[in-house]
Formats: C-alpha cells, structure tokens, sequence
C-alpha cells in the first residue's frame, strides 16, 4: 500500500464528513488551503501540540493552523481568558481596555509601533496598510516580492504562487501574474514585482517606476517558498533604498511577528519600517490582526484623517482578551528561548538524516519556523524554492500523515511550526517518523 493509500485506509469517518461538507460548502474546507486531496482530516479535537481526527487518530502537529496557534492548542490560560470575558460580553461595539491594553503590550515588543489599529485577520491588516501607505504619499504604485503571500485582497493577489511552467519575465523585473479571477484589472494595475534577496532587482523596479511607488511590502523573512531568510544585508539594503526612492516600507509580519522572536523580525534583524503587519501570534488562537507603525502616518486613519478603516468586529473584547493573554501570560521571553532551541534541534536532526540518505533536499529554519526543501541547494528566491521536487514533497506529506504527523502546512510552499507546547519528545518521535518516510521518499530518486 501507498501511503495515499494507508491515508485513506485510516481516515473513513474524514472521508464522510467531507463529502457531506462538500455538498454544501466548496471544498467542504473554509478556506482552499484547507483542502488536500482526496479530503483533508476534519479534526475532532486539539490539546497543545496535538490534534485528534474524526477516527480517533493522533497527529503531531506542526502545522499550528499556518503558524498562528504559537501557544498550542487550547491553552488553558487563553481558553480561561476567553471564558471570563465571554461572560462580560463578546461585542460591545464601543471600545474596551482590553484593547488598549493589548496594542501596549505590542508595542513593548515593536516600539517602531507608535500607533496602531486592530482588524480581524492578517488580509485586512496589508490591506489597510497599503491603503493607509497609498493615502500618505498620494502614489499608487505598490511593490511586492514575487511568490510572497499577503492575503488574498485584490491589490496583492499578484504573483503570489507563480507555477514553475509559467513565464515570470527576468528576474530583475519579474512579471506582474493576477492569481484570481474577478479581480479587475484596474486594482493590480499598479503592482509591480521584485525577486526576494535581490537588491539589484529592487533598484531597477525603484528606478523605473520612480515617483509612482508607495510602498514596498514584504516578509522580512519569507514563509511562502518555504522558509527563506534574509540573506546578510538584505533588508538593511531595502531599507537604505526605499529611504532614497522615498518609498514606505511595509514588514508583513502575519507569520513571523511575535513568532521568530519577542519582538518579530523588527526585533531579530533589527530594522525599522514605516509599518507593520501583525496577527496570527497576537490573536492567541481567535482571529486578530493588527496594523501600526509611524504616528505621522497613524494620524491619517480615520476618524483623524483620510483614510478610512472600519470594522463591526475590530478590537472586539473577546480576540482583544484572548490575544492579551497570550502574549503576557504565556509567550513570556523564555518560551521564545526554548521554542528556537526546539527548533535548532528538529532543523539539525532532519539535516542529519537527509544527509545520511543522501536525498537531494535541504532544511531552511527561522527559529522554529521551517522546512524540509526538496531541491538540492538551500534557495534564496521563491524561484529556486519552486523547483522543489513536488513528488517527492507529495511522498512526505502522505507519509507523514499516515504515520500521525501533520509535518506542516499542506503544500510544498508551507512550513512547520513549532509552538511553545512542543517538547523534545515530540521532536525525537517526530524525527524517527520522518526517516522511516525519508527512506521511501528516497526511492523517487
Ligand atoms: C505573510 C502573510 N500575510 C498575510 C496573510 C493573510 O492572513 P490571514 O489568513 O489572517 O488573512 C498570511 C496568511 O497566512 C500570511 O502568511
């Protein structure tokens, strides 16, 4: 048997639930990238680092719902917090402490964070910024890394999973590639593409569309391609050059924020930007976003200024409370510590053992960020992560799967995640699953 084929031995209860979920939802999944095929697991339950399927099966999981469950499942000091203020109310429409409360503590960690505004998740947070970034320079252009993933609004729904067959232009001045139907053409008119890591490729597309662009928009570490960092001097570059082209800079930091380190990338590479994108780790599990950064530029939203921000749900108590929790009560900076040593010892025994296989894979990490490659040389570019070997990813994620491991996000471009409830026994059982799977990966060579 296959291990597509062991999946579906050990998952019936899955495959019905998805067929009922199917008929009336599509996909059965509320968001694509929950779908994988036949069907994906429909989870009965989740307690810190694992989740419980439909069959009763286990999985260790290393997906975190795309990074955003930091604590773990399930918290009990989260699911407490959330109980108390679920008895006080879950929407007021008038705003509370909490709130406050909450963007204080972010600041804390991002004193580059004057002000800021809450959203419920991470598309409206770019979203906004880039609104907010378009309202102060009175520019339209707006610039973004080839294969980066902000959210599915329409002005960043560009290049943000170009397929490998696909002609992306050079890749100074890669071409522009809409990934959705409906969008019209005026809303991406004016984005404009640059490869990851690549300075030169930044300039050109600064200089040749100079006076035109806003903003430049990026994860300070890149999550889509796998986890590429930044190589030496890269995001000092891009911040020296979007000072001389007088373009904002915009770190999304909807993965990595509060989640690479204490105080996310700003903290870890130690750069400023004009704005930042948060949520996934602030919202402690509920559904949180944040944008914020310079005061000049914060004094802009609305009701102090222009451009407009507005929101039923926004900084409601309920995700306000529960993100509070999470990051004063339970992502104290000793976890930060132990999460990246986790992350060191799973990154270091997975190289071990494709090593010793001989796998032409490689392992890239942000702390506990990261990811098994399958492509020979570690990739600096969303280009060079796409060449990855999609079999043999396929081989792994069933493999993983059928041996009670949710090795990542589910597609070659995702990551793993590891919380702050992972142990190192998790890791070591983890490890051993992953070379029995590697082995048969092996056999696609
Ligand atoms: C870097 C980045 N930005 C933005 C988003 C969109 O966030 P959300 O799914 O909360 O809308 C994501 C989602 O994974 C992301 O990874």
């Amino acid at each position: 048997m296959s291990f597509y084929d062991d999946y579906i031995a050990r998952t019936p209860a899955s495959a019905k639930a998805a067929q009922r979920a199917q008929a009336i939802i599509p996909g059965g999944v509320g968001s694509a990238i929950q779908f994988w095929p036949p069907y994906p697991i429909y989870v009965k339950e989740s307690k810190g680092a694992y989740v419980w399927d439909l069959d009763g099966n286990r999985y260790i999981d290393y997906c975190m719902c795309y990074a955003a469950m930091v604590a773990g499942h399930a918290d009990p000091v989260i699911a407490e917090a959330i109980a108390e203020q679920a008895k006080k109310g879950t929407l007021y429409g008038m705003p509370a402490v909490v709130a406050t409360e909450l963007a204080e503590e972010i600041q804390r960690r991002y004193p580059v964070i004057e002000m800021l505004r809450f959203t419920q998740s991470g598309v409206e947070a770019t979203m906004y910024a880039v609104r907010l970034a378009r309202a102060a320079t009175q520019k339209m252009g707006v610039l973004k890394v080839e294969g980066a993933y902000h959210g599915a609004s329409d002005v960043l729904m560009v290049s943000c999973a170009v397929p490998s067959n696909v002609p992306a232009g050079p890749p100074w001045m890669p071409t522009s590639i809409v990934e959705s139907a409906g969008i019209p053409e005026g809303a991406t008119k004016h984005t404009y593409i640059v490869q990851f890591n690549d300075l030169e490729s930044l300039e050109y597309q600064l200089k040749k569309h100079e006076g035109e662009i806003a903003c430049f928009i990026l994860e300070p570490c890149m999550t889509n391609g796998g986890v590429i960092p930044p190589d030496p001097g890269y995001l000092q570059g891009v911040r020296e050059l979007t000072r001389k082209y007088n373009v904002l800079l915009i770190f999304d930091e909807v993965k990595v924020g509060c989640r690479i380190a204490y105080g996310g990338a700003c903290e870890k590479y130690g750069i400023e930007p004009d704005l930042v994108c948060l949520a996934k780790a602030i919202g402690g599990g509920t559904p949180l976003g944040a944008f914020g950064g310079r005061r000049d530029l914060m004094n802009l939203i609305s009701p102090l200024g222009p451009a407009v921000h507005f929101g039923t749900y926004n900084a409601n108590p309920l995700t306000t409370a529960a993100g509070l929790a999470c990051l004063t009560k339970v992502l104290t900076k000793d976890k930060y510590a132990e999460m990246d040593r986790l992350g060191a010892k799973y990154a270091a025994g997975l190289k071990e053992i494709i090593n010793r296989l001989g796998l032409p894979a490689c392992v890239t990490h942000e702390g506990p960020l990261g990811g098994i490659q399958f492509v020979p040389e570690i990739p600096h570019t969303y280009r060079q992560a796409n060449q990855c070997n999609k079999a043999m990813w396929r081989e792994y994620w069933y493999g993983m799967l059928s041996k009670g491991v949710i090795p990542m996000g589910s597609g070659w471009f995702e990551e793993y995640s590891i919380s702050a409830a992972h142990t190192d026994a998790d890791i070591d059982e983890t490890l051993n699953i992953t070379e029995d799977v590697l082995k048969e990966v092996k056999k696609l060579v």
